[in-house]
């Protein structure tokens, strides 16, 4: 078995090239976890009024300096879907006011969008990306192109769920900024896939999961929320506040960690998080990468179909790849039940597409059985 493979749970015997959906917990941050949900319940009342106000500080501080950004501006929440639904409820825009977002979005929050776009009488708008990707311009003119006096939000993945495309985001963001357009990012494949410096991005909102790339226990996310916008983005859900137990100065902060009675402990494996990321992830990104580059030619080979990118750029970790349309519809099932093998199908845009991720439990002889397999199937 690889050797990184056995730092997780992970059962031996699979091959797991679906580490994109849900991630993969690492056993030492697994019992870090545990270790707070058991120093929790030894004294539930200590810990709750006053332990994990200095230990969420700390998740923050290192959180902050792993994302460039300040430890005041991170807010946790379980998972991007609640992140993004909190921003939704607080915007204050007119009915015929447009949100612009890709054809590439998570379909869990375009939905979110719709519901709440049908309420307030506010359009949801696509900005299609030419495909196959090749330059970052035409991206940029993609988008800027759907742009008009009605766009009041520019909602962006900066790597894609369906597509597994890494998006050239910057200029598009400063474009709609001088437009007074609030930017709103789901980057919940990028923390521990790409370098991200939240500054520098300078967008208003920005999400990303804990639990995905960075091998964080199930139920870590952040919201990164500009200083300009806290005195506007309230919590959907309201309790003590500045009331409660919270030593926090910032009431923003206040409002947003104490939610009621809940377990923490996902929130707290940050700083273990980031350690491990550091010994153990770090430095096996390029190698990741490089076997998805690879694959994109094997893929091409044994599907017969064509890659959606060109290029090394707009890709990271994880490549999607469009089935030929004769394949059978039960193939994700196939690799599982025949090969044990764990890949996601994807329909988008009509077509089918099966999506791979390589994280550091992954090899080449992973990929070599998904291709072997492949051929037996076609
Ligand atoms: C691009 C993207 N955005 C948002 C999400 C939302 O994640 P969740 O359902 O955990 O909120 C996902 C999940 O895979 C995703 O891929």
């Amino acid at each position: 078995m690889n050797e990184n493979k056995k730092l997780f749970l992970l059962e031996e015997d699979i091959t797991y090239l679906n580490h994109g959906s849900f991630g993969a917990c690492p056993k030492v941050i697994f019992e870090d976890y545990q270790n707070w949900q058991i120093r929790l319940e030894k004294q539930p009342v200590q810990f709750l009024t006053e332990e994990l106000y200095s230990a969420l500080k700390k998740s923050r501080e290192s959180l902050s300096l792993f994302l460039g950004c300040d430890q005041d501006e991170v807010l946790f929440f379980q998972n991007p879907t609640t992140a993004i639904s909190n921003i939704i409820y607080n915007l204050d825009l007119n009915p015929g006011d447009e949100v612009l977002m890709t054809d590439h979005e998570y379909g869990a929050l375009v939905r979110a969008w719709n519901e709440w776009g049908k309420k307030v009488k506010v359009h949801i708008k696509y900005a299609n990306v030419t495909l196959p990707l090749k330059s970052k311009d035409k991206f940029f003119e993609d988008i800027s192109s759907k742009i008009s006096s009605k766009t009041k939000v520019l909602f962006l993945s900066h790597i894609t769920s369906p597509t597994g495309l890494v998006f050239p985001i910057k200029d598009i963001i400063d474009f709609a900024k001088e437009r007074k357009i609030i930017t709103i990012v789901d980057g919940a494949h990028v923390p521990g896939h790409i370098d991200l410096h939240l500054h520098s991005l300078d967008c208003d909102f920005y999400t990303g999961a804990i639990h995905k790339w960075m091998c964080g226990p199930k139920g870590v996310s952040f919201l990164f929320v500009k200083k300009e916008h806290q005195k506007w983005i309230k919590p959907i859900i309201y309790s003590w506040g500045k009331d409660g137990d919270d030593p926090e100065r910032s009431e923003f902060l206040q409002d947003f960690q104490w939610q009621g009675t809940r377990d923490m402990s996902a929130f707290l494996t940050i700083p273990e998080v980031i350690n491990f990321f550091k010994i153990n992830i770090e430095s096996f990104q390029g190698h990741s990468k490089k076997l998805i580059l690879n694959s994109r030619e094997q893929f091409q080979r044994v599907l017969g179909t064509h890659p959606i990118s060109k290029g090394d750029d707009f890709l990271g970790q994880m490549i999607s790849f469009p089935l030929p349309k004769s394949i059978d519809g039960n193939l994700k099932d196939l690799l599982w039940e025949n090969h044990n093998i764990e890949i996601p199908i994807f329909e988008w845009n009509k077509e089918k597409f099966i999506r791979l991720s390589i994280h550091i439990y992954n090899d080449q002889k992973d990929i070599d059985s998904l291709m072997n397999a492949l051929r037996s199937i076609i």
